[in-house]
């Protein structure tokens, strides 16, 4: 996959030699042993990412399978006649990827394809490498610009993460798809009441348009919904992931999960909406 990516420096194609990737400038990237690259800058600091306990919560929780009607929905959303690009395997370019978990249902349905985890976090792309034999994991900033080459994207993926409206465009083949996952101002109301979360902003929608607006647009969208039953232990995990994760202290957290039932039926709330490029084939007019 090291053809699909690019120097960070001077942006010209990338080399797999040995465990390092080169490109024709001289820049040189290792593969850490934990089998991912750090692709940004010199002198840049990485945005921070999920933290090693955020990521061993979400670890927990996707384990546990309580949203694996996303990723069968993603899978679902992800057109199946999307014509590589590149000419070798179709690719999909997961945004923010986190564990991977999504990027690798995905793969698991399209056999051929291969995946690009993309994340901030180290500890989140050790797992994502692991999660399937057919991803290949990179440390960078998404809101910066992209490691990756021009229209080499024929998916997409975006879900619950940062998405940078002008590199998603530069990044996606002329006839690939963005999949992006939003949560809506239910999903998880029952928890964000009573232990005092994080509200999803009303007008993300609104935002993830104006982003990626005028150069792609939504040919469809899902709303998904579903409940889940979560005893303490399960909703520590849910918490931990989040962007709550930041704001709430453990010991808050304990005090107002003790205040709960055993065991508590969770809602969640989604929109998984598919963009193509504006005027593309497959792409409603
Ligand atoms: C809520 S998690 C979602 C992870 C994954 N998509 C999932 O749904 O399981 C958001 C992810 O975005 C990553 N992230 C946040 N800011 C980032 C940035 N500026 N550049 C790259 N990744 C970032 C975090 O490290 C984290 O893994
Ligand atoms: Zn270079």
């Amino acid at each position: 996959m090291a053809g699909r990516l690019r120097c960070p420096n001077c942006a010209a194609p990338l080399r797999l030699a040995g465990r390092v990737l080169r490109c024709a400038g001289g820049h040189a990237f290792d593969v850490a042993r934990q089998g991912y690259v750090a692709l940004a800058p010199p002198r840049r600091r990485l945005a921070p990412g999920d933290s090693p306990e955020m990521v061993a919560a979400r670890e927990t929780f996707l384990a546990g399978g309580h949203y694996r009607a996303i990723a069968e929905a993603i899978t679902e959303a992800t057109p199946a006649e999307l014509i590589p690009s590149a000419g070798g395997a179709p690719l999909a370019l997961d945004l923010g990827a986190g564990t991977g978990y999504y990027l690798a249902a995905l793969l698991d349905d399209r056999s051929g394809w291969q995946g690009i985890a993309l994340d901030a976090s180290r500890p989140a792309l050790r797992r994502a490498v692991r999660a399937h034999p057919q991803i290949a994991a990179v440390a960078c900033d998404v809101w910066q610009e992209l490691p990756v080459q021009d229209a080499c994207a024929d998916l997409l993926l975006n879900a619950f993460a940062p998405r940078n409206g002008p590199e998603i465009a530069r990044v996606l083949a002329p006839s690939g798809a963005l999949v992006v996952v939003t949560p809506t101002q239910s999903h998880l109301r029952e928890i964000v009441d009573a232990l005092g979360l994080l509200d999803v902003d009303a007008d993300k929608q609104g935002r993830l348009h104006a982003a990626l607006a005028p150069r792609l647009q939504s040919e469809r969208r899902r709303e998904l919904e579903f409940t889940m039953t979560l005893d303490h232990e399960q909703l520590r995990a849910l918490i931990a992931m989040g962007p709550s994760a930041h704001h709430l202290q453990p010991r808050q957290v304990a005090e107002r999960l003790a205040r709960l039932p055993q065991r508590m039926r969770v809602g969640a709330s989604l929109l998984i909406e598919t963009f193509r490029r504006s005027g593309a084939a497959g792409a409603s007019a």
